[in-house]
Protein backbone atom coordinates (compact mmCIF):
# COMPACT_ATOMS: atom_id res chain seq x y z
CA UNK A 1 0.00 0.00 0.00
CA UNK A 2 1.27 3.66 -0.30
CA UNK A 3 1.28 6.37 -2.50
CA UNK A 4 0.06 4.42 -5.74
CA UNK A 5 -2.89 2.95 -4.10
CA UNK A 6 -3.61 6.82 -2.44
CA UNK A 7 -3.53 8.48 -6.11
CA UNK A 8 -5.59 5.77 -7.62
CA UNK A 9 -8.82 5.15 -5.94
CA UNK A 10 -10.55 3.36 -8.49
CA UNK A 11 -7.59 0.81 -8.71
CA UNK A 12 -7.88 -0.13 -5.41
CA UNK A 13 -11.35 -0.73 -5.94
CA UNK A 14 -10.73 -3.09 -8.73
CA UNK A 15 -8.31 -4.98 -6.50
CA UNK A 16 -10.89 -5.54 -3.92
CA UNK A 17 -12.93 -6.94 -6.55
CA UNK A 18 -10.34 -9.14 -7.89
CA UNK A 19 -9.28 -10.59 -4.15
CA UNK A 20 -13.05 -10.86 -3.45
CA UNK A 21 -14.03 -12.73 -6.69
CA UNK A 22 -10.68 -14.92 -5.54
CA UNK A 23 -12.12 -15.86 -2.06
CA UNK A 24 -15.19 -16.36 -3.72
CA UNK A 25 -14.25 -19.26 -6.01
CA UNK A 26 -11.83 -20.07 -3.20
CA UNK A 27 -14.77 -20.87 -1.18
CA UNK A 28 -16.79 -22.82 -3.86
CA UNK A 29 -14.03 -24.81 -4.30
CA UNK A 30 -13.58 -25.85 -0.67
CA UNK A 31 -17.52 -26.31 -0.33
CA UNK A 32 -17.35 -28.21 -3.46
CA UNK A 33 -14.52 -30.58 -2.22
CA UNK A 34 -16.59 -30.97 1.34
CA UNK A 35 -19.58 -32.33 -0.79
CA UNK A 36 -18.47 -34.26 -3.40
CA UNK A 37 -16.87 -37.55 -1.51
CA UNK A 38 -13.05 -37.31 -2.41
CA UNK A 39 -12.68 -40.85 -5.35
CA UNK A 40 -15.97 -41.04 -6.54
CA UNK A 41 -15.93 -43.59 -8.86
CA UNK A 42 -12.72 -45.65 -6.85
CA UNK A 43 -10.54 -42.98 -7.22
CA UNK A 44 -7.75 -43.03 -5.00
CA UNK A 45 -4.63 -40.90 -6.71
CA UNK A 46 -3.67 -37.86 -8.30
CA UNK A 47 -3.72 -40.39 -10.86
CA UNK A 48 -7.33 -40.91 -10.78
CA UNK A 49 -7.98 -37.70 -9.65
CA UNK A 50 -6.96 -36.84 -13.60
CA UNK A 51 -8.79 -39.37 -15.39
CA UNK A 52 -12.11 -38.64 -13.32
CA UNK A 53 -11.52 -34.60 -14.72
CA UNK A 54 -10.71 -36.22 -18.01
CA UNK A 55 -14.26 -37.98 -17.91
CA UNK A 56 -16.05 -34.87 -17.12
CA UNK A 57 -14.32 -32.72 -19.89
CA UNK A 58 -14.91 -35.52 -21.94
CA UNK A 59 -18.90 -35.94 -21.01
CA UNK A 60 -19.26 -32.19 -22.21
CA UNK A 61 -17.37 -31.29 -24.69
CA UNK A 62 -16.61 -34.74 -26.52
CA UNK A 63 -18.91 -36.91 -26.14
CA UNK A 64 -22.00 -35.77 -28.39
CA UNK A 65 -19.55 -37.26 -30.88
CA UNK A 66 -17.86 -39.92 -29.58
CA UNK A 67 -20.42 -41.26 -27.47
CA UNK A 68 -20.37 -41.13 -23.48
CA UNK A 69 -17.66 -43.88 -23.27
CA UNK A 70 -16.06 -42.97 -26.14
CA UNK A 71 -16.96 -46.01 -28.20
CA UNK A 72 -18.04 -43.75 -30.91
CA UNK A 73 -21.44 -42.28 -32.08
CA UNK A 74 -23.29 -41.19 -34.65
CA UNK A 75 -25.75 -38.87 -35.57
CA UNK A 76 -29.48 -38.60 -36.47
CA UNK A 77 -29.25 -40.11 -39.77
CA UNK A 78 -27.31 -43.19 -38.72
CA UNK A 79 -24.13 -41.62 -40.21
CA UNK A 80 -20.46 -41.52 -37.58
CA UNK A 81 -20.46 -38.32 -35.64
CA UNK A 82 -17.37 -39.12 -34.24
CA UNK A 83 -15.02 -42.57 -34.51
CA UNK A 84 -14.63 -44.53 -31.54
CA UNK A 85 -11.30 -43.33 -29.58
CA UNK A 86 -11.04 -46.47 -27.51
CA UNK A 87 -6.82 -47.96 -28.25
CA UNK A 88 -5.99 -44.47 -29.67
CA UNK A 89 -3.81 -43.00 -27.09
CA UNK A 90 -2.83 -40.31 -24.95
CA UNK A 91 -0.60 -39.14 -27.86
CA UNK A 92 -4.00 -38.82 -30.27
CA UNK A 93 -5.74 -36.56 -28.17
CA UNK A 94 -2.87 -34.50 -27.05
CA UNK A 95 -2.31 -34.01 -30.75
CA UNK A 96 -5.64 -32.84 -31.76
CA UNK A 97 -6.89 -31.45 -28.69
CA UNK A 98 -3.52 -28.97 -28.71
CA UNK A 99 -3.83 -28.24 -32.45
CA UNK A 100 -7.22 -27.36 -32.03
CA UNK A 101 -8.71 -29.98 -34.38
CA UNK A 102 -10.49 -31.28 -31.52
CA UNK A 103 -13.76 -30.36 -30.65
CA UNK A 104 -14.26 -30.13 -33.87
CA UNK A 105 -16.76 -27.80 -34.95
CA UNK A 106 -18.44 -28.81 -38.12
CA UNK A 107 -18.22 -32.09 -40.23
CA UNK A 108 -16.23 -31.47 -43.37
CA UNK A 109 -13.92 -32.83 -45.61
CA UNK A 110 -11.12 -32.31 -42.70
CA UNK A 111 -11.45 -30.96 -39.59
CA UNK A 112 -8.88 -27.87 -39.59
CA UNK A 113 -6.67 -26.56 -37.03
CA UNK A 114 -7.44 -23.92 -34.68
CA UNK A 115 -6.43 -22.08 -31.60
CA UNK A 116 -6.98 -24.68 -28.32
CA UNK A 117 -10.32 -24.75 -26.51
CA UNK A 118 -8.66 -26.87 -23.56
CA UNK A 119 -5.75 -25.08 -21.16
CA UNK A 120 -2.63 -27.75 -21.23
CA UNK A 121 -4.35 -29.25 -17.92
CA UNK A 122 -7.36 -29.57 -19.69
CA UNK A 123 -5.86 -31.52 -22.10
CA UNK A 124 -3.33 -33.85 -19.92
CA UNK A 125 -6.76 -34.99 -17.94
CA UNK A 126 -8.47 -35.61 -21.34
CA UNK A 127 -5.71 -37.41 -22.74
CA UNK A 128 -5.14 -39.47 -19.02
CA UNK A 129 -8.79 -40.42 -19.91
CA UNK A 130 -8.64 -41.62 -23.10
CA UNK A 131 -5.84 -43.56 -22.06
CA UNK A 132 -7.45 -45.11 -19.12
CA UNK A 133 -9.86 -46.85 -21.55
CA UNK A 134 -7.26 -49.38 -23.33
CA UNK A 135 -3.52 -49.02 -24.23
CA UNK A 136 -2.49 -47.06 -26.95
CA UNK A 137 0.61 -44.51 -27.63
CA UNK A 138 1.78 -42.60 -25.29
CA UNK A 139 2.17 -38.69 -24.90
CA UNK A 140 5.98 -38.87 -25.93
CA UNK A 141 8.64 -37.98 -23.11
CA UNK A 142 10.11 -34.35 -24.06
CA UNK A 143 13.82 -35.80 -24.73
CA UNK A 144 12.30 -38.13 -28.17
CA UNK A 145 11.33 -34.27 -29.49
CA UNK A 146 14.27 -32.48 -28.17
CA UNK A 147 16.77 -31.72 -31.16
CA UNK A 148 18.75 -28.64 -29.58
CA UNK A 149 21.84 -30.75 -29.50
CA UNK A 150 20.88 -32.26 -32.94
CA UNK A 151 24.10 -32.33 -34.85
CA UNK A 152 24.95 -31.69 -38.82
CA UNK A 153 24.49 -35.16 -39.70
CA UNK A 154 21.68 -35.33 -37.65
CA UNK A 155 20.32 -33.17 -39.81
CA UNK A 156 21.35 -34.69 -43.16
CA UNK A 157 20.07 -38.09 -42.08
CA UNK A 158 16.56 -36.56 -40.96
CA UNK A 159 16.31 -34.94 -44.46
CA UNK A 160 17.05 -38.20 -46.08
CA UNK A 161 14.26 -39.75 -44.03
CA UNK A 162 12.00 -36.69 -44.76
CA UNK A 163 12.24 -37.36 -48.65
CA UNK A 164 11.61 -40.70 -48.61
CA UNK A 165 8.38 -40.83 -46.13
CA UNK A 166 7.02 -37.26 -45.98
CA UNK A 167 7.28 -35.54 -49.07
CA UNK A 168 5.11 -36.89 -51.10
CA UNK A 169 2.48 -35.50 -49.14
CA UNK A 170 3.59 -32.48 -47.34
CA UNK A 171 5.85 -31.24 -50.55
CA UNK A 172 9.95 -31.15 -50.46
CA UNK A 173 10.14 -28.25 -48.68
CA UNK A 174 7.62 -29.32 -45.81
CA UNK A 175 5.11 -26.68 -47.34
CA UNK A 176 2.07 -28.86 -47.20
CA UNK A 177 -0.08 -30.23 -50.78
CA UNK A 178 -3.21 -30.81 -52.12
CA UNK A 179 -4.57 -34.20 -51.35
CA UNK A 180 -7.89 -35.96 -53.10
CA UNK A 181 -11.54 -35.48 -51.93
CA UNK A 182 -10.50 -31.80 -50.90
CA UNK A 183 -7.75 -32.90 -48.44
CA UNK A 184 -4.45 -31.72 -47.82
CA UNK A 185 -1.10 -31.98 -45.97
CA UNK A 186 -0.96 -29.00 -43.96
CA UNK A 187 2.28 -26.75 -44.33
CA UNK A 188 4.44 -28.08 -41.48
CA UNK A 189 5.83 -24.73 -41.14
CA UNK A 190 4.27 -23.64 -37.63
CA UNK A 191 4.14 -27.31 -36.08
CA UNK A 192 5.97 -27.76 -32.59
CA UNK A 193 8.54 -31.19 -32.33
CA UNK A 194 5.92 -32.52 -29.71
CA UNK A 195 3.28 -32.26 -32.12
CA UNK A 196 5.63 -33.35 -35.03
CA UNK A 197 6.60 -36.89 -33.33
CA UNK A 198 2.70 -36.99 -31.83
CA UNK A 199 1.93 -37.03 -35.80
CA UNK A 200 3.85 -39.81 -37.30
CA UNK A 201 2.80 -41.89 -33.92
CA UNK A 202 -0.69 -41.69 -34.39
CA UNK A 203 -1.15 -40.90 -38.13
CA UNK A 204 -4.25 -38.47 -38.61
CA UNK A 205 -6.72 -39.18 -41.29
CA UNK A 206 -5.07 -39.80 -44.68
CA UNK A 207 -1.47 -39.87 -42.99
CA UNK A 208 0.22 -43.25 -42.33
CA UNK A 209 0.92 -44.32 -38.83
CA UNK A 210 5.27 -44.75 -38.38
CA UNK A 211 4.96 -46.35 -35.86
CA UNK A 212 8.62 -47.20 -33.64
CA UNK A 213 9.49 -50.23 -35.72
CA UNK A 214 8.96 -48.31 -39.31
CA UNK A 215 10.66 -45.31 -38.12
CA UNK A 216 12.57 -45.72 -34.93
CA UNK A 217 12.90 -42.77 -32.18
CA UNK A 218 16.06 -41.30 -33.26
CA UNK A 219 14.62 -41.38 -37.13
CA UNK A 220 11.63 -39.00 -35.77
CA UNK A 221 14.01 -36.93 -33.86
CA UNK A 222 16.14 -36.48 -36.69
CA UNK A 223 13.48 -35.96 -39.17
CA UNK A 224 12.44 -33.19 -36.31
CA UNK A 225 15.50 -31.74 -36.50
CA UNK A 226 14.71 -31.52 -40.45
CA UNK A 227 11.99 -29.79 -40.49
CA UNK A 228 12.83 -27.73 -37.70
CA UNK A 229 15.62 -26.34 -39.25
CA UNK A 230 13.87 -25.54 -42.57
CA UNK A 231 10.85 -24.06 -39.96
CA UNK A 232 13.94 -21.45 -38.92
CA UNK A 233 14.72 -20.90 -42.43
CA UNK A 234 11.55 -20.07 -43.36
CA UNK A 235 11.98 -16.93 -41.41
CA UNK A 236 15.54 -15.66 -41.82
CA UNK A 237 17.20 -12.96 -41.12
CA UNK A 238 17.86 -12.11 -37.22
CA UNK A 239 14.81 -9.52 -36.56
CA UNK A 240 11.28 -10.46 -37.60
CA UNK A 241 10.39 -7.09 -38.58
CA UNK A 242 7.25 -7.88 -37.05
CA UNK A 243 6.36 -10.51 -39.71
CA UNK A 244 5.30 -7.88 -41.85
CA UNK A 245 5.10 -10.28 -44.94
CA UNK A 246 7.64 -11.64 -47.52
CA UNK A 247 7.57 -8.46 -49.70
CA UNK A 248 8.59 -5.68 -47.21
CA UNK A 249 11.13 -8.01 -45.24
CA UNK A 250 12.77 -8.10 -48.89
CA UNK A 251 12.18 -4.35 -49.08
CA UNK A 252 14.24 -4.05 -46.13
CA UNK A 253 16.51 -5.66 -47.21
CA UNK A 254 16.97 -4.45 -50.41
CA UNK A 255 17.05 -0.94 -48.79
CA UNK A 256 19.33 -1.83 -46.54
CA UNK A 257 21.71 -3.37 -48.81
CA UNK A 258 21.52 -0.72 -51.32
CA UNK A 259 22.55 1.82 -48.60
CA UNK A 260 25.74 -0.13 -47.75
CA UNK A 261 26.56 -0.25 -51.06
CA UNK A 262 26.65 3.28 -51.58
CA UNK A 263 28.20 3.84 -48.70
CA UNK A 264 31.20 1.64 -49.52
CA UNK A 265 31.19 2.87 -53.15
CA UNK A 266 31.34 6.62 -51.46
CA UNK A 267 33.93 5.44 -49.44
CA UNK A 268 35.71 4.04 -52.08
CA UNK A 269 35.93 7.15 -54.37
CA UNK A 270 37.55 8.68 -51.52
CA UNK A 271 40.28 6.39 -50.94
CA UNK A 272 41.17 6.21 -54.26
CA UNK A 273 43.72 8.12 -55.97
CA UNK A 274 42.54 10.06 -58.89
CA UNK A 275 44.79 8.85 -61.91
CA UNK A 276 45.47 11.57 -64.20
CA UNK A 277 43.92 11.05 -67.66
CA UNK A 278 45.89 11.11 -70.64
CA UNK A 279 45.77 12.63 -73.79
C1 LIG B 1 -18.55 -32.34 -33.77
C2 LIG B 1 -18.10 -33.67 -33.51
C3 LIG B 1 -16.84 -33.88 -32.68
C4 LIG B 1 -16.54 -33.37 -31.43
C5 LIG B 1 -17.38 -32.43 -30.57
C6 LIG B 1 -15.27 -33.94 -31.07
N1 LIG B 1 -14.81 -34.75 -32.07
FE1 LIG B 1 -13.06 -35.79 -32.07
N2 LIG B 1 -13.41 -36.41 -33.98
C7 LIG B 1 -14.54 -36.13 -34.70
C8 LIG B 1 -14.40 -36.69 -36.04
C9 LIG B 1 -15.43 -36.62 -37.16
C10 LIG B 1 -13.13 -37.31 -36.09
C11 LIG B 1 -12.46 -37.99 -37.26
C12 LIG B 1 -11.63 -36.89 -37.87
C13 LIG B 1 -10.83 -37.25 -39.01
O1 LIG B 1 -10.76 -38.41 -39.41
O2 LIG B 1 -10.22 -36.28 -39.49
C14 LIG B 1 -12.53 -37.12 -34.77
C15 LIG B 1 -11.28 -37.60 -34.41
C16 LIG B 1 -10.75 -37.51 -33.14
C17 LIG B 1 -9.50 -38.11 -32.72
C18 LIG B 1 -8.54 -38.88 -33.61
C19 LIG B 1 -8.82 -40.32 -33.52
C20 LIG B 1 -7.75 -41.14 -34.20
O3 LIG B 1 -8.09 -42.23 -34.66
O4 LIG B 1 -6.59 -40.70 -34.25
C21 LIG B 1 -9.34 -37.82 -31.40
C22 LIG B 1 -8.19 -38.25 -30.51
C23 LIG B 1 -10.48 -37.03 -30.99
N3 LIG B 1 -11.30 -36.86 -32.06
C24 LIG B 1 -10.67 -36.53 -29.72
C25 LIG B 1 -11.69 -35.65 -29.37
C26 LIG B 1 -11.79 -35.01 -28.06
C27 LIG B 1 -10.85 -35.25 -26.91
C28 LIG B 1 -12.89 -34.20 -28.12
C29 LIG B 1 -13.41 -33.27 -27.03
C30 LIG B 1 -12.48 -32.31 -26.57
C31 LIG B 1 -13.47 -34.34 -29.45
N4 LIG B 1 -12.73 -35.23 -30.17
C32 LIG B 1 -14.62 -33.68 -29.87
C33 LIG B 1 -15.67 -35.45 -34.27
C34 LIG B 1 -15.74 -34.75 -33.07
C1 LIG C 1 -0.13 -39.93 -47.31
C2 LIG C 1 0.14 -38.55 -47.03
C3 LIG C 1 1.04 -38.20 -45.84
C4 LIG C 1 2.32 -38.63 -45.57
C5 LIG C 1 3.17 -39.62 -46.37
C6 LIG C 1 2.73 -37.93 -44.38
N1 LIG C 1 1.73 -37.11 -43.93
FE1 LIG C 1 1.80 -35.85 -42.34
N2 LIG C 1 -0.15 -35.36 -42.63
C7 LIG C 1 -0.93 -35.79 -43.67
C8 LIG C 1 -2.28 -35.25 -43.50
C9 LIG C 1 -3.45 -35.47 -44.42
C10 LIG C 1 -2.27 -34.49 -42.32
C11 LIG C 1 -3.43 -33.70 -41.70
C12 LIG C 1 -4.29 -34.60 -40.86
C13 LIG C 1 -5.46 -33.87 -40.27
O1 LIG C 1 -5.67 -32.70 -40.54
O2 LIG C 1 -6.18 -34.51 -39.48
C14 LIG C 1 -0.91 -34.56 -41.81
C15 LIG C 1 -0.49 -33.91 -40.65
C16 LIG C 1 0.82 -33.85 -40.23
C17 LIG C 1 1.29 -33.06 -39.13
C18 LIG C 1 0.45 -32.12 -38.28
C19 LIG C 1 0.62 -30.73 -38.78
C20 LIG C 1 -0.17 -29.69 -38.05
O3 LIG C 1 -0.13 -28.56 -38.49
O4 LIG C 1 -0.82 -29.98 -37.03
C21 LIG C 1 2.62 -33.29 -39.02
C22 LIG C 1 3.56 -32.66 -38.03
C23 LIG C 1 2.99 -34.25 -40.05
N3 LIG C 1 1.86 -34.55 -40.77
C24 LIG C 1 4.26 -34.73 -40.26
C25 LIG C 1 4.58 -35.73 -41.16
C26 LIG C 1 5.88 -36.33 -41.25
C27 LIG C 1 7.09 -35.94 -40.42
C28 LIG C 1 5.81 -37.29 -42.23
C29 LIG C 1 6.89 -38.25 -42.67
C30 LIG C 1 7.47 -39.08 -41.62
C31 LIG C 1 4.45 -37.26 -42.76
N4 LIG C 1 3.74 -36.30 -42.08
C32 LIG C 1 3.97 -38.08 -43.78
C33 LIG C 1 -0.54 -36.60 -44.71
C34 LIG C 1 0.67 -37.25 -44.81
Amino acid sequence: MGEATDRRPLRRHGAMKVVALVAALVLVGLTYSAVVPNGAAGADGPQSQQIEEGRRLFAVGCASCHGLHAEGGTNGDGRQAGPSLIGVGAAAVDFQVSTGRMPAAQPGAQIPQKPPVYTEEEIAALAAYVASLAPGPAIPPAESYDVSKATQSDIVRGGELFRTNCTACHNFAGRGGALPNGRYAPSLMHTSPRNMYQAMLTGPQQMPVFSDAVLLPEDKRAIIAYVTQLQQQDNPGGFPLGRVGPVSEGLWGWLVGIGLLVVVAVWIGAKVPRIPRKG
